[in-house]
């Protein structure tokens, strides 16, 4: 089992398929991606030797991200190694939702466990300020497809934006009035890139805590495996509300995840200033190679991220390691 000098033990993978997006959010690729050179991505076998080191130290769980994981045509190939390598239980994806729902069935068919869609408003004009895109309906879509073919796990992710959907708390607790699906806030992370719009659009999640608190909303305590999110949940609503705060005091003591970039560096924090190549064990196929590097590389990991400082460590913008 992956463990630091902390003590805090890593059982979740968050690898990137891809860099590549095709939304423009506009605290993320607020131009869109730019391609300056060919994207690498790690090859099917690649991949294969990485999950395996992974699930060797004991990871559990794998989540893909991106940029936008969809626009990966192996995907569902990505999805089945996954599933098929033992010891990782659950395959989940993050994904903006577009053009999703005609590729969810072969995703779920591969072996797709859990499904986050980012909704940053249920607004389709705000949506679209914010995300360069109008396919709201379609987010809204692939939740109720997630559940039909047999998803359990849908949430939604909305960044906190002050004059985005800074007003609209109300509007997305209606939606899950009826739905079971967590939505949760995420304060928006200060990237390289995105300074000046994040001292402009920052809010911090302790105010949606305490309009949730006074309006009856109950914080749930944290299960073993439970990461940074604070979860809660009120008697009226079938839907459960997260919050992420990465500004909050002990934010990374629960840290959980370790991060895989598409081109197969190591990044022991998201906001990190170290990422480790991991292709020459991945091209040798050396999986316990690998995953004894993993175990000593994990003891170096850092305490806690220092967003607080104003250090966002090589973080560009999000899309480079799918949050
Ligand atoms: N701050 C907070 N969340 C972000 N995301 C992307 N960039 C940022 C940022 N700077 C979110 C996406 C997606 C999740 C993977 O990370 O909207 O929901
Ligand atoms: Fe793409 Fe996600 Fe960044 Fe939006 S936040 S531009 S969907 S990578």
């Amino acid at each position: 089992m992956l463990q630091d000098s902390f003590n805090r033990k890593f059982n979740y993978l968050r690898l990137s398929v891809t860099e590549v997006c095709n939304f423009k959010c506009n605290y993320c690729l607020p131009d869109g991606y730019k391609c300056e050179t060919r994207p690498t991505t790690l090859a099917l076998a690649q991949t294969h030797t990485l999950l395996r080191a992974f699930a060797m130290v004991g990871t559990k769980k794998v989540r893909l991200t991106g940029g936008e994981p969809t626009l990966r045509k192996e995907l569902p190939d990505i999805v089945a190694l996954c599933n098929d390598t033992p010891g990782i239980e659950s395959v989940a994806l993050t994904s903006n939702g577009y053009r999703l729902a005609q590729k969810l069935p072969r995703l779920v068919d591969a072996g797709l466990t859990a499904l986050n869609l980012s909704a940053d408003s249920l607004s389709p004009y705000t949506f679209s300020q914010i995300t360069g895109n109008n396919s709201l309906d379609e987010v809204l879509r692939c939740i109720d497809l997630a559940f039909e073919l047999g998803l359990k796990k849908v949430k939604l992710n909305a960044v906190l934006l002050k004059q985005y959907n800074g007003t609209q708390l109300t509007q997305f607790l209606n939606f899950i009035k009826d739905k079971p699906v967590t939505f949760r806030f995420i304060e928006l992370m200060r990237t390289l890139d995105n300074a000046a719009y994040f001292n402009a659009q920052h809010v911090s999640g302790q105010s949606i805590r305490t309009t949730l608190e006074k309006s009856g909303w109950q914080m749930q305590p944290k299960g073993p495996d439970a990461g940074p999110a604070v979860e809660f949940c009120h008697p009226d609503y079938a839907g459960q509300v997260g919050l992420i705060m990465p500004y909050s005091k002990d934010f990374c003591a629960s840290c959980n995840r370790l991060r895989v970039s598409a081109d197969g560096k190591l990044h022991l924090c998201l906001f990190g200033d170290a990422n480790d190549d991991l292709t020459p064990w991945l091209d040798d196929g050396d999986v316990t190679g690998l995953a004894t590097y993993l175990s000593n590389r994990v003891l170096t990991k850092w305490q806690g991220h220092q967003l607080h400082l104003g250090k966002s460590g090589l973080t560009r913008h999000l899309a480079m390691l799918g949050g």
